[in-house]
């Protein structure tokens, strides 16, 4: 027999505001239609003044519970991935612990920027594995807008707020890569690439919580070659191709990265979940938002093969094949 983490319920939660790349334009040296030609990126949700990181991941959690049909007691551990947390401490997982009601999970943070998502459901994967947890939600959760620099166009028209939810639970498998659930996942680091995208602030630096720097132009090319590259280690060690991938749930960072992407792992765009147009870049809640808009639009069905990935600030980066 062969446990397996198998997705029970997904949920996202998407702030009110919603701020069309025409917004810019009267406030910065950039257009609509460098915004779409060069990211893909239409619009973007910013959380209002005092709504925080947690108070998204609790509705994205709530949803993720109705979903699965289960209640906040019934989950025995939280992960939630971000890097703009509500407070330095204590982590939002506790928080969301709290605000959910539920008293018996564990509950931590992980933070690997926009692979976040990624890692942490790795993580929940093992955690399941080894018989730590049975049923675990995984949530990623950002509100990016409060660390722009609105007078660097650069950066500050990418990105947006929102968090998206999983439920993996402990079921039996056969073992086999027609299993239902996590099948494999691949992650990696290499922190002598910290200059290309941080946030020039922190606790024992400065003591404030700073601002996104990114070099570009640099960071889209590790994308490129290191996304598709890690998508197809995860899938050899499923024992699958690309061609069994029925679709692609990509970090929304840019159109393009996500395009050059699947053209170079073969996967026609069909077959390739987008959501960045709405959405922006929402570093680690991306994948679990577009998961559960996927789902929301019958992309999604009970059986298929999904390959996620992602890279961000570290850099890091991964991937996860799992079957839904
Ligand atoms: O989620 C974490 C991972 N992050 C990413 O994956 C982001 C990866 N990078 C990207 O998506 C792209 O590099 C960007 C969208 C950030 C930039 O696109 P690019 O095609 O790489 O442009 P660039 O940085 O090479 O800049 C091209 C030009 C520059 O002007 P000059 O130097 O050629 O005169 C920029 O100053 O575009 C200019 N530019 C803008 N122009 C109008 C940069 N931002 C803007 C803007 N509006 N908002």
């Amino acid at each position: 027999m062969t446990i397996r983490a198998v997705v029970r319920g997904v949920g996202h939660y998407l702030p009110a505001r919603v701020v069309e790349n025409a917004e810019f334009e009267g406030k910065l040296d950039t257009t609509d239609e460098w915004i779409r030609s060069r990211t893909g990126i239409e619009r973007r949700h910013f959380a209002a003044e005092g709504e925080t990181t947690s108070q998204l991941a609790i509705k994205a959690a709530e949803a993720a519970l109705a979903d699965a049909g289960l209640n906040a007691g019934d989950i025995d551990a939280i992960v939630v991935a971000t890097s703009t947390p509500d407070f330095t401490f204590p982590s939002v997982a506790t928080m969301v612990q709290a605000g959910l009601g539920n008293t018996n999970a564990f509950a931590f943070d992980v933070q690997a920027v926009c692979a976040g998502f990624v890692f942490a459901l790795a993580n929940a994967n093992g955690m399941i594995l080894s018989g730590q947890a049975k049923r675990v939600l995984v949530i990623g959760a950002e509100t990016f807008s409060r660390i722009m620099d609105w007078a660097d166009r650069g950066t500050c028209v990418l990105f947006g707020d929102g968090a998206g939810a999983l439920i993996v639970e402990a079921a039996e498998g056969t073992g086999t890569a027609a299993d239902r659930g996590i099948l494999a996942s691949d992650l990696h680091s290499d922190g002598r690439y910290r200059e290309l995208l941080y946030v020039d602030g922190g606790v024992s630096t400065n003591g404030r919580s700073g601002h996104l720097r990114m070099q570009g132009n640099a960071v889209f090319k590790h994308a490129v070659q290191k996304l598709a590259e890690t998508a197809h280690t995860a899938l050899e060690k499923a024992g699958l191709t690309p061609d069994d991938v029925s679709w692609i749930v990509p970090h929304q960072a840019n159109l393009r990265i996500i395009t050059a992407t699947a053209e170079r792992m073969q996967v026609p765009m069909e077959r390739v979940v987008v959501t960045v147009a709405d959405h922006g870049n929402t570093s680690a809640a991306s994948i679990p938002l577009a998961l559960s808009t996927a789902r929301a639009r019958g992309q999604i069905k009970a059986g298929d093969l999904i390959v996620t990935e992602a890279i961000g600030g570290g850099l890091a980066w991964g991937s996860v094949v799992l079957r839904w």
